[in-house]
């Protein structure tokens, strides 16, 4: 945080306080961004933040990407953010029911707001009037509780030794949309519902995974083949490490996620493991779209559509190289 700091100072230094008393402020010259993520060592998050920086450095305006991990983070990156200069910011909450306090402090500062991937909740629990990117969460769960179907199908999978592992994230409606989509769709194919084996995740990342995962394991051990969902790949990843730490071989395992990058890294490694395909989201629209409709909407004052949701694309360790290529995500 020194160098935004410094940045804060050295912008107020040279442009002066913003009421000095000679009339409106200028309209400013150059458009100012802020792009905050809950967690900015992920390479989700991380992609969003280099697509933005390309929407930054085609469309010509300042990008600000901060780390948020917290609302303490939050509420003083949007303060910085004002002292900086920027006129507004996409933001991916560390908890959506912080969305009031945020909406509430980019209006002292007279910031435009647009949610990214986690949608606020207002104080009444619903969702909040504030622009938003996400995706199509309940269709790209049941796109994975298929695909689980089939996958154990052609593996010849008996239901009765087999358990879907489910880390789960409630609070967070669209994780819980997700795996609510998974288990829709695999007890809609025929998988039984009682053979569903879930256990909550404290945190959205492998080792919050991969503890629910040997929470399910612990209390399942009969089990002799497993299917895995979750949230996004890092839940699933969580699960398979928990499973394959537990002696099964890859083929006794079906994990698919939702996200890509990580699913990559695991597809280029040279024996298959348990991670068997994932669902590619796009961080190019989720990073490059949110910010170009922020641009606009602070230059063009063309506010964005209330709320996008994006799509998905099944791919396994077989087609991941020319889905990807194909979506520009191979750079
Ligand atoms: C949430 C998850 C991320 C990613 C995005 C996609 O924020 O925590 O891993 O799946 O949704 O919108």
């Amino acid at each position: 945080m020194r160098l935004p700091l410094l940045a804060a100072l050295l912008a107020v230094g040279v442009t002066g306080p913003a009421c000095s008393g000679t009339g409106a402020p200028a309209k400013p010259e150059r458009v100012k961004i802020g792009f905050l993520v809950k967690q900015p060592e992920e390479p989700w998050f991380q992609n969003e933040w280099r697509f933005a920086s390309k929407a930054a450095a085609g469309l010509g305006f300042d990008l600000v990407k901060i780390g948020a991990v917290d609302g303490e983070r939050v509420l003083t990156a949007i303060d910085s953010l004002s002292a900086q200069g920027a006129q507004g910011f996409v933001i991916c909450t560390p908890d959506v029911r912080l969305g009031p306090a945020i909406v509430a402090k980019a209006r002292t500062h007279g910031l435009k707001v647009m949610s990214v991937d986690d949608q606020f909740v207002g104080a009444d629990g619903k969702f909040m009037d504030v622009p938003h990117m996400g995706i199509s969460a309940r269709e790209i769960g049941r796109v994975v509780g298929r695909a689980l179907h089939e996958e154990m199908t052609r593996r010849g999978f008996r239901t009765a030794e087999t358990g879907l592992c489910l880390p789960t994230r409630d609070e967070l409606d669209t994780a819980r949309e997700r795996t609510e989509g998974v288990v829709e769709a695999l007890v809609a194919a025929g998988f039984p519902a009682d053979r569903v084996y879930k256990a909550p995740q404290k945190t959205t990342d492998v080792p919050g995974g991969m503890d629910a995962g040997n929470i399910v394991l612990t209390q399942h051990a009969d089990v002799k083949k497993w299917l895995v969902a979750g949230m996004n790949d890092e839940a699933v990843l969580g699960g398979v490490r928990a499973i394959e730490g537990r002696g099964l071989k890859p083929a006794d395992i079906v994990g698919i996620g939702i996200g890509g990058d990580v699913a990559r890294v695991e597809f280029e490694r040279g024996q298959p493991t348990g991670l068997y395909a994932t669902v590619l989201i796009s961080p190019r629209r989720h990073g490059y779209e949110t910010s170009e409709l922020m641009f606009k909407w602070i230059r063009d004052g063309v506010a964005p559509p209330a709320a996008t949701y994006t799509t998905g694309l099944l791919m396994t360790r077989d087609t991941f190289k020319a889905v990807m290529q194909e979506q520009g995500l191979t750079e």
